[in-house]
């Protein structure tokens, strides 16, 4: 089928290299010259794990190309919409402004019976908001909200969890949502749960499927704080708990907390939303999960102050990780970085290393310094803190070769993701978060 992707970020670069790989023949088109000149070389403008080869397979078969010209979208008959949705300039709600400038770029150039399916992440309401322009030019509005996670976006955009998709009632929601199940033929010939609904429900999929995720973590976060009086240790208590099947072990990590692109600014988002609606209290606990997930960022510095006696100017201080997560080199609200810079803001020397984040990092943090080189950052370090659990760190660092390369052997693990026995065994003095 002949699709078009607006919006060439992190999830409409994705989708479109996906949807070529499963046979489409796909256009995306960007307003950045730079992402379109990159794209079309092949080449990724990100760290996406596959989504180099991904892209290159789909520029060489002829079946993926890229424009920063909205008339290129003739002729597709699905049209997605992928641009951001950032947190508003001195305010939680999101900006809108991309999306509905996307929408009314593309409206011009839709076709009578052509689908708009909005991807992006929206307040409920959008999608009754957009609707009327795009139904005035014969096409139809759905929304069919993404979830993948950066990371795994290739895997999880070709073989998803779960497609959903808000309609409008009567025929022509009956055949968009038709046609998107076509679209996504390997995902649907495999059984995967397809789910045809409203469109309020299927905005809302989406945010409160974030809600709950950075609501676990946040709660495993508060754990971490009753212990850290008690001496409990949170990861055993993560563990036990996870093994009851309705609570389950995924996103208990406790630690420096959640960050990125979505779940930060899409809890804020939604509680702006509930509050427009008059219902702020509905959803007034995740003022609650945002302050946790906060509070831990700066637990891990208090950790860092207290390791070196209250005295950290001028101190050596190597901070490990600078993305938000693993395998990414994105550093929006990252918690990692967050806790680098606040460090040096007390008067530490950082040295930042992090095997992907360094470059957006540096644009970012131009005060820190970096070194990619993982062994070359640890030497003459005071006090080492883990940030980002790449394996780098949580695999692959050898606790005893590490401390022949420091100048003292203490760690913070922000992650916990080191085995402390080990480190300990090692010589260091190991400090986790939420463990004793
Ligand atoms: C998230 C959602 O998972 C995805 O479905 C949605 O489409 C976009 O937002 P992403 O931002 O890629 O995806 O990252 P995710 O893997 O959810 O991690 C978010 C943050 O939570 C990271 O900073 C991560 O380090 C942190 N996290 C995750 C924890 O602190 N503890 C955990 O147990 C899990």
């Amino acid at each position: 089928m002949k699709l078009s992707v607006i919006g060439c970020g992190y999830l409409g670069a994705v989708h479109a290299a996906a949807m070529a790989s499963i046979g489409h023949d796909v256009v995306g088109v960007d307003v950045d010259p730079a992402k379109v000149a990159a794209l079309s070389a092949g080449k990724a403008p990100f760290f996406e794990p596959g989504l180099q080869e991904l892209l290159s397979e789909g520029i060489s078969s002829g079946r993926l190309r890229f424009s920063t010209d909205m008339a290129d979208v003739a002729g597709a008959k699905v049209h997605f919409v992928g641009v951001g949705t950032p947190q508003q300039k001195g305010g939680y709600a999101a900006d809108l402004t991309y999306v509905d400038a996307a929408v009314k770029a593309l409206t011009p150039y839709l076709q009578s019976g052509d689908i708009v399916a909005g991807k992006s992440t929206v307040p409920v309401g959008t999608a009754g908001r957009l609707a009327p322009s795009v139904e005035a030019v014969g096409a139809t509005l759905v929304w069919n909200p993404e979830f993948l996670r950066e990371g795994w976006a290739v895997q999880d955009t070709i073989d998803p969890d779960r497609l959903v998709v808000g309609v409008p009632t009567g025929e022509p929601g009956e055949r968009a949502a038709a046609t998107l199940r076509e679209v996504y033929h390997t995902a649907t010939a495999k059984g995967t749960p397809f789910i045809v609904t409203d469109f309020a429900t299927a905005e809302l999929v989406k945010v409160s499927a974030n809600a709950f995720l950075a609501t676990k973590i946040s709660f495993i976060n508060a754990m971490a704080e009753i212990a850290e009086v008690t001496g409990a240790d949170v990861t055993q208590l993560a563990d036990a708990i996870g093994h009851d099947a309705r609570i389950g072990r995924r996103f208990l990590g406790a630690g420096i907390g959640f960050g990125g692109g979505c779940l930060p600014k899409d809890i804020r988002a939604f509680a702006a939303r509930a509050e427009e609606l008059g219902k702020g209290e509905a959803v007034g606990f995740l003022r609650e999960v945002d302050a946790i997930n906060l509070r831990r960022r700066d637990r891990a510095v208090e950790l860092v102050v207290s390791a070196l006696e209250g005295d950290l100017f001028g101190r050596r201080v190597t901070v490990l990780g600078a993305a938000f997560k693993p395998h990414s080199d994105d550093i929006r609200d990252s918690p990692a970085l967050d806790v680098a810079v606040r460090l040096h803001g007390l008067g530490a020397k950082v040295l930042v290393s992090d095997p992907e984040a360094i470059e957006n990092a540096r644009r970012a943090h131009p005060q820190l310094e970096y070194e990619v080189d993982r062994d070359e950052a640890l030497k003459g370090a005071e006090v080492v803190v883990v940030v980002t659990e790449w394996d780098e760190y949580r695999k692959d660092l050898d606790p005893a070769q590490a401390r022949d390369l420091v100048s003292k052997p203490i760690v913070v693990d922000g992650r916990n993701c080191l085995d402390p026995a080990a480190w300990r065994g090692a010589g260091w003095t190991y400090y986790g978060m939420g463990r004793p």
